[in-house]
């Protein structure tokens, strides 16, 4: 049976004989022997393979070509790790050539992400992938220690959760030639699901409904948004967390955030202390010291007109001007964090105008119980709000916005029949990736991107 290399590094038991499969990363050779550096994806680090150069399968032992050694542990004299492998008996799986394109040379970002199919092979996505998928995990484990059920909102829906028209439409008539109604407007009732269907933006009000009738829930999963932004921050397909809790106003909901984000960033100091190194030396120095700050931290909290009175005192220093009324821009936010708070900040009571319809109105009539949270490097990491729990004033605002009261019956009967004040709100997963890890580009934290112009793979 085959050891995975993390393992072996854990627990190395020098005079052992074991088995490692992977990947040829690099080969040096003298005259006595032969080194194999050997990744199998298990960790960052790669096992140093010793082997005899007049071994018959030496030639095939090129960068790429995947292996299967056994042989003994011995302690490494390099010092750069505690162990290599003395290898007894060397077995090449599949053949690599000179034309595998993750030679030793550092390649940019933008030539790997033309071959992602390759790029999980190298050091930086290794660990990329790796965090991602602790990231994932403590995701779980947060909401399932409190008591939250996992809720699985679906891809497909009629529901626009946003409003905002940014839903892939999914239809199987014909593009040249749909069938109209006798107004002559494309007749969506003859369409696969009856009706006009679309990718889901969010599963927000899907939790809502589980939040109505068994408390506290969460969705993870993939989200969709056919906005035309090509911008570091922005996928067409991204994964999206999304709590929704019973009984509970926009102060909960805040607490609810800051105990998550510090929960994820503790996890991965704890358990992807190897990989973050990596991204501390390599990506992004400063790191690791500013993910200990912030986990140790209090979250700064400030209401959206205070904000904006902020940045109109630096108004010079902006593209974009500010003033209230208008939403934050990515470098307003990246100002409050960044220079203002130096660390991560609440922004709530945003003016309705730029938020969206289920959000509970203020008694000030001007302002929404939204909030959004901002960190250093990304800007808008979750987006969330009381919700507007009052029947009346949620159709009041349904149809101020100009959107279609009848496919919102469903959403307004959680209203009518034992409404309760809730809250929720979404993470960007690939954001928060981006947060811990220091990686500029969200394409790169995501193991295929779609974007604009882009669906390869
Ligand atoms: O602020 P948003 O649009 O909020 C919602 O969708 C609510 N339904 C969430 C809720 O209350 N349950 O999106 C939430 C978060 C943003 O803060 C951002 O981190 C991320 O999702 N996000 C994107 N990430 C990558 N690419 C995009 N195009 C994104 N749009 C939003
Ligand atoms: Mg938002």
């Amino acid at each position: 049976m085959r050891t995975k290399i993390l393992h072996l590094f854990q627990n190395p038991v020098v005079g052992d004989t074991v088995t490692v499969c992977g990947w040829i990363r690099t080969r040096r050779d003298s005259k006595s022997v032969t080194f194999l550096e050997v990744n199998d994806g298990s960790c960052l680090k790669s096992l140093q393979v010793v082997i005899d150069p007049s071994n018959p399968q030496i030639g095939r032992c090129t960068t790429g070509a995947s292996v299967r050694v056994t042989g003994t542990l011995a302690a490494s004299p390099a010092g750069q790790q505690a162990v290599e492998l003395t290898a007894t008996e060397l077995a090449v799986l599949g053949d690599s050539g000179p034309d595998f394109p993750m030679q030793k040379k550092r390649h940019s970002f933008e030539f790997l992400r033309d071959i992602a199919h390759l790029r999980t092979r190298s050091n930086t996505f290794g660990a990329v992938f790796r965090i991602r998928n602790i990231l994932a995990r403590e995701i779980h484990q947060f909401f399932q220690q409190r008591g939250f059920l996992w809720l699985h909102s679906p891809i497909v829906t009629t529901s626009d959760c946003e409003g905002a028209g940014e839903m892939f439409q999914v239809t199987t008539l014909p593009l040249e030639n749909p069938p109209r109604d006798p107004a002559g407007a494309i007749d969506y009732a003859k369409d696969f699901f009856g009706g006009k269907a679309g990718l889901t933006v969010s599963g927000q009000l899907e939790a809502e409904i589980f939040a109505s009738s068994m408390g506290d829930s969460y969705t993870f999963g993939p989200t969709f948004r056919a906005e035309n932004s090509n911008t570091s921050r922005h996928l067409a397909e991204f994964w999206m967390v999304e709590p929704e809790i019973s009984f509970a106003d926009i102060h909960d909901d805040m607490d609810l955030a800051e105990a998550f984000i510090l929960h994820l960033v503790r996890a991965v100091l704890e358990h992807g202390a190897e990989d973050l190194a990596f991204f501390d030396k390599m990506i992004a120095p400063g790191q690791i010291e500013m993910l200990q700050k912030l986990a140790g931290a209090k979250f700064a909290r400030m209401t959206y007109t205070e904000a904006v009175e902020h940045l109109v005192k630096v108004a010079d220093r902006f593209e974009f001007k500010p003033y209230w009324g208008a939403d934050l821009q990515s470098e307003h936010e990246r100002y409050l964090a960044e220079e203002l708070v130096q660390g991560p900040l609440f922004v709530i009571d945003y003016p309705k105008e730029i938020k969206a319809f289920y959000m509970r109105c203020n008694d000030d009539g001007k302002t929404v119980a939204a909030m959004d949270l901002l960190v250093p490097r990304v800007g808008e990491i979750i987006g969330g709000s009381q919700r507007e729990e009052r029947l009346e004033q949620l159709s009041n605002r349904i149809v101020e916005m100009g959107l279609p009261l009848s496919t919102y019956e469903w959403y307004l009967d959680l209203r009518r029949f034992g409404t309760v004040p809730h809250a929720g709100f979404g993470l960007g997963f690939e954001r928060m990736v981006q947060f811990v890890t220091g990686m500029g580009n969200i394409r790169d934290v995501i193991p295929f991107p779609r974007t604009p112009g882009n669906a390869a793979f």
